[in-house]
């Protein structure tokens, strides 16, 4: 009976049948990641850009996992392997030109937004990898670093005979101390979807054009806005005035971990949640939208699951002391001139201050997505009548950091813009 369900048959199943059946049933364990097996990780992974960079000593298994990220992404997945540039895997003064080629197709694949870049190599020069890190920056890639969980992945004695460079054990003892230690991010948190972000950056446009409208805070924003509107006819553009955002995806931070620096960085990278989580895919609730005369940015709401990846000490504002944990969270979506993306956690969490001493902010009115309040010293938020939800992978940014101009090339000009307000 059994063999009634043969091959030729699959193709008559039902679609949803044919994909789950397409499913290996056990993946050996070492195999055994979110980006392959989870189901809601895939679908955000296929609407993102995420560039995978293997990490590991030769023989510890990367080329089967490549395979396996192939096998799974297929249509939207290309693998670059340093083996077929031959590339040998060594201690090395240098970072060699053959590098050029390897970069060379990379680069044409970010050009093209292939949505997986697998990246095979040993990956044991900070160097490399930051070469990397700059070309992921550049093109908007999420950077996910993967490492083989074969129970041989550091034996030499193992390794000597499965890796096929024909490498020594002693050779590979070279290599071993730069792979054995985690490689820590400048900072751990959720990375949107390349589809979320579009949205969430188009709401928070819209809610930027519209605030700027609005009669009471045209007149506010004289004030604490930097620049005095006598014309009725001109209105403030936020989006210039907001220059700068955070290089990369949209993101939440978690931890930020300074490469291992920062003080709790590495109790907080050997937590089990965070260890479990790294590449896996959630769901999290946009709440608000807001902006002060430093930042605009947008409210996180967590879940008791996602709280488990939040750290113990970054919801403190002095003197209030301590907010509810997750009080911070909330997603950058634009700086003013000079200020830095930290700010924008501490303002949120001035607004979540104030709500603690009972100032709630004062009814504006309704605005497109929802109820407008202002809490004085510009400080402004729209409670979305409809909360977002996005897409985003648990992960950990690994490149320098710097702001970069929010519209690339295409300024709008002063962040005075004459318009007919409505
Ligand atoms: P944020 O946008 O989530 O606030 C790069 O500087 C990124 O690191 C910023 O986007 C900012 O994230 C975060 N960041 C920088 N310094 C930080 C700090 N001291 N604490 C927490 N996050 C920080």
């Amino acid at each position: 009976m059994n063999k009634g369900f043969g091959r030729k048959s699959h193709t008559f199943l039902p679609k949803i049948f044919r994909k789950m059946s397409s499913q290996p049933k056990e993946r050996p364990e070492s195999l055994q990641f979110p980006f392959l097996d989870d189901d809601e990780t895939i679908s955000t992974i296929r609407e993102s850009k995420t560039l995978f960079i293997l990490r590991g000593l030769p023989g510890s298994g990367k080329s089967t996992l490549a395979q396996a990220i192939q096998d799974r992404y297929k249509d939207i997945c290309k693998v670059i392997s340093a083996d077929h540039y031959k590339i040998t895997p060594a201690i090395r003064s240098a970072i060699p030109d053959d590098y050029g080629k390897v970069d060379e197709d990379a680069v044409d694949y970010f050009k093209r937004d292939v949505g997986v870049v697998v990246m095979d190599d040993t990956h044991h020069e900070r160097e490399r990898l930051e070469q990397l890190f700059d070309m992921a920056d550049k093109y908007r890639y999420e950077v996910v670093i993967v490492e083989p969980k074969t129970p041989w992945k550091l034996d030499c004695l193992q390794l000597k005979d499965k890796n096929q460079w024909k490498l020594t054990a002693d050779e590979l003892k070279k290599l071993k101390p730069a792979l054995e230690k985690d490689f820590l991010p400048l900072y751990y948190g959720w990375f949107l979807s390349k589809r979320s972000s579009e949205n969430l950056r188009k709401t928070g446009q819209a809610f930027l054009d519209e605030l700027a409208s609005v009669k009471v805070f045209k007149k506010e924003s004289n004030k604490h806005f930097g620049g005095a509107i006598e014309d009725p006819k001109m209105k403030l553009d936020l989006t210039s005035y907001f220059v700068k955002r955070p290089p990369g995806v949209l993101h939440c931070t978690t931890k930020f971990t300074d490469f291992g620096k920062a003080p709790g960085s590495e109790d907080y990278a050997q937590q089990e949640a965070v260890k479990s989580s790294y590449g896996k895919a959630f769901f999290l609730t946009i709440s608000a939208l807001f902006i002060t005369p430093r930042t605009a940015g947008a409210r996180v709401e967590l879940s008791e699951q996602q709280l488990l990846l939040w750290p113990g000490d970054v919801d403190v504002i002095p003197p209030a002391g301590s907010l509810p944990k997750g009080s911070r969270a909330h997603v950058t979506l634009g700086c003013a001139s000079g200020i830095e993306a930290v700010q924008t956690g501490l303002d949120l969490l001035e607004f979540v201050k104030l709500e603690k001493s009972g100032n709630k902010g004062e009814e504006v009115g309704e605005i497109g997505g929802g109820k407008l309040l202002s809490y004085g010293n510009g400080m402004w938020m729209i409670l979305l009548s409809k909360k977002i939800e996005v897409r985003a992978i648990f992960g950990g940014y690994y490149g320098k950091g710097k702001l970069v101009p929010t519209q690339g090339g295409s300024k709008r000009g002063s962040p005075f813009n004459a318009c007919v307000i409505i």
